[in-house]
């Protein structure tokens, strides 16, 4: 049985698999009924719109179905049950179990538990590989993956989607160049584990420092949610912003903007019709990616 649960447990083979697969699928080349009479439960204990609907999308379009519930509240989770017995309940529902959750782990939980597939849709500030998978793809779609300048611009303590795409980028020959508010950049742990593996690893202290070396630049909004109180939060909001000006005065001809959405001040919209913008097609290309990996993980 496959789960998918931290890029981490993915090698490069591996990735460059479901990459080429969502190429196929994107050409049209894939069986529309390949999972005809299969389901997907989809368990969301955090907000979503694009991970959640994106893979209902893709189960459809292979020709399954998704189960979800309402809301925690209208669960018997709000009545004290396990995240364990849940995840056993639900196995005996479904095909796959679709899983995002407040806490770290607990999609690694879930799966020493499951008896059908767990795929993490974001384990707190852990790990989100599905995002990941569609990062990569739409960086691949203008550029090779290798010998490339990617910046991470964020909050890249807290930021799963950084986490997950960081060690990933770790097994192509990336540049990495993060930039981050005081406070909340890249976990130390991780940023050593790059640099061991031998990744250059660049810290800058403004994008505009940063900017003019870059292919790709993935912005990420401050985890507002993950924060301790208020105060915190707002000593560090709205303190980095992208804008045209920004992306004309500094930027290379190609650079290719991201962002796994939502996005709150830190993009200008002004910027979203530069050719340079790339975070609504990214959002789009969640549908194939996760339909790679569903054809790869339910049986
Ligand atoms: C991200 C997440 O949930 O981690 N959203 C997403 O899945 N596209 C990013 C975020 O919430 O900031």
């Amino acid at each position: 049985m496959r789960h998918i649960i931290s890029i981490r447990d993915m090698d490069r083979g591996e990735i460059d698999a479901i990459l080429d697969e969502t190429e196929r699928i994107q050409e049209g080349r894939y069986d529309p009924h390949s999972l005809s009479g299969k389901i997907l439960a989809l368990l969301f204990f955090e907000p979503s719109t694009r991970t959640r609907m994106s893979f209902e999308s893709a189960m459809a379009r292979l020709g399954g179905t998704s189960i979800t519930v309402g809301s925690v509240e209208a669960t018997s989770i709000a009545k004290g049950e396990t995240l364990a017995d849940t995840i056993r309940v639900v196995s005996g529902y479904a095909d796959a179990i679709v899983l995002r959750h407040p806490r770290e782990g607990a999609a690694r939980l879930a799966s020493e538990f499951a008896s059908v597939p767990v795929i993490n849709a974001g384990d707190g500030a852990g790990q989100h590989p599905s995002q990941t998978l569609l990062d990569l793809y739409t960086i691949r779609q203008s550029m090779p993956l290798d010998n490339i300048d990617v910046g991470l611009l964020g909050d890249l303590r807290y930021g799963r989607t950084v986490h997950s795409l960081a060690s990933a980028l770790g097994l192509y020959r990336v540049r990495l160049h993060i930039i981050s508010p005081e406070g909340l950049e890249l976990p130390p742990a991780l940023t050593t584990e790059l640099r061991e593996q031998g990744m250059e690893v660049i810290e800058h202290s403004s994008v505009e420092e940063a900017l003019p070396l870059l292919d790709v630049l993935y912005v990420t909004r401050i985890q507002r949610e993950r924060f301790p109180d208020a105060e915190s939060y707002f000593n560090v909001a709205a303190s980095y912003r992208i804008t045209p000006d920004l992306i004309s005065s500094k930027a290379k001809q190609h650079l290719v903007i991201l962002h796994p959405l939502p996005r709150l001040e830190e993009i200008d919209p002004g910027v979203d019709s530069l050719r340079s913008a790339r975070y609504f097609l990214q959002a789009k290309n969640g549908v194939p990616v996760r339909m790679a990996m569903l054809g790869r993980v339910i049986p």
